[in-house]
């Protein structure tokens, strides 16, 4: 079984990990230009973005052929997934793939520009985080056949909000980050970019084709990136990863 993933702050790497099988880094997968993959199984684990699917995932999907018997999707999320899974039905309709099981698991929420995270893991333990994950497991263990699917009205929504989303976010997002003084030029925030969209030299540089994952946010150790708009200033990353890890599945 092979399993790629795209993560931020490491609750769609932890899933991955617990799924288990080969894993695939999917914004390696782009930087090595390595697109044709077969197996008995393969799934896609990946966070929502903007009731949809991150544009790198979708990006990866196109440029790639894969074969295989069981094709399966986990979508991690914070608060709202609408119809994130529906997008990504359709994805897959274009792209060849016909998926058998497709969930979605409510995580922590790493958006800044809404979320608290000291909020956010308050409400961890209610989100039975544990349970859900081991359900997923066991059904993609046992090659259950489920797909998820939202109703007409919430697609219509989610597709609007995406639209907006990518039209307001994408590229241009980075012109909302500040560095602050207190930046030391660790590098850490070049290295953990899955998009390659940051230089560091003394300071970060940011060079405007951005996804908004804010892993660069999220994961700099001297807390010194933040949104103009942010909720609060603190940060998550999944207490099941390492920074070492995010940094392997971007170089
Ligand atoms: C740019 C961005 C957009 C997001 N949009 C949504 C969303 O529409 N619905 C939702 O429930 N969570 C949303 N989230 C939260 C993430 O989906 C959630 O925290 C996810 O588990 C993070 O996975 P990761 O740690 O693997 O990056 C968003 C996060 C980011 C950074």
């Amino acid at each position: 079984m092979k399993v790629f993933y795209f993560t931020a702050t490491g609750n769609s790497l932890h899933v991955a990990k617990s799924i288990g099988g080969e894993l695939y880094s999917i914004p390696q997968m782009l930087k090595e230009k390595r697109h044709v993959f077969e197996d008995e199984a393969i799934g896609f684990v990946f966070p929502c973005h903007g009731l949809g699917i991150p544009r790198l995932v979708i990006d990866f999907m196109q440029k790639s052929q894969f074969a295989a018997k069981y094709f399966f999707a986990v979508m991690t999320y914070g608060n709202k997934a609408a119809a994130g899974l529906n997008h990504l039905a359709k994805i897959g309709k274009n792209t060849g793939i016909c998926f058998n099981y497709t969930n979605e698991i409510l995580m922590i929420d790493n958006y800044l520009p809404l979320f608290k995270i000291e909020d956010q893991l308050t409400k961890e333990g209610s989100k039975n985080i544990d349970e859900q994950l081991e359900r997923i497991v066991s059904d993609i263990f046992t090659k259950q056949t489920k797909i998820t699917q939202k109703g007409i009205a919430t697609t219509a929504v989610s597709r609007v909000i995406y639209k907006l989303f990518t039209k307001h976010n994408y590229d241009k997002g980075d012109k909302n980050f500040i560095i602050k003084d207190n930046c030391n030029g660790c590098k850490v925030c070049e290295k953990v970019c899955p998009k390659s969209n940051i230089e560091v030299e003394g300071k970060p540089g940011f060079l405007h084709k951005c996804d908004v994952c804010y892993a660069c946010i999220h994961h700099c150790p001297q807390r010194a990136i933040h949104l103009k708009s942010e909720r609060s200033s603190a940060r998550f990353i999944n207490q099941n990863v390492k920074l070492k890890e995010i940094i392997d599945a971007n170089n």
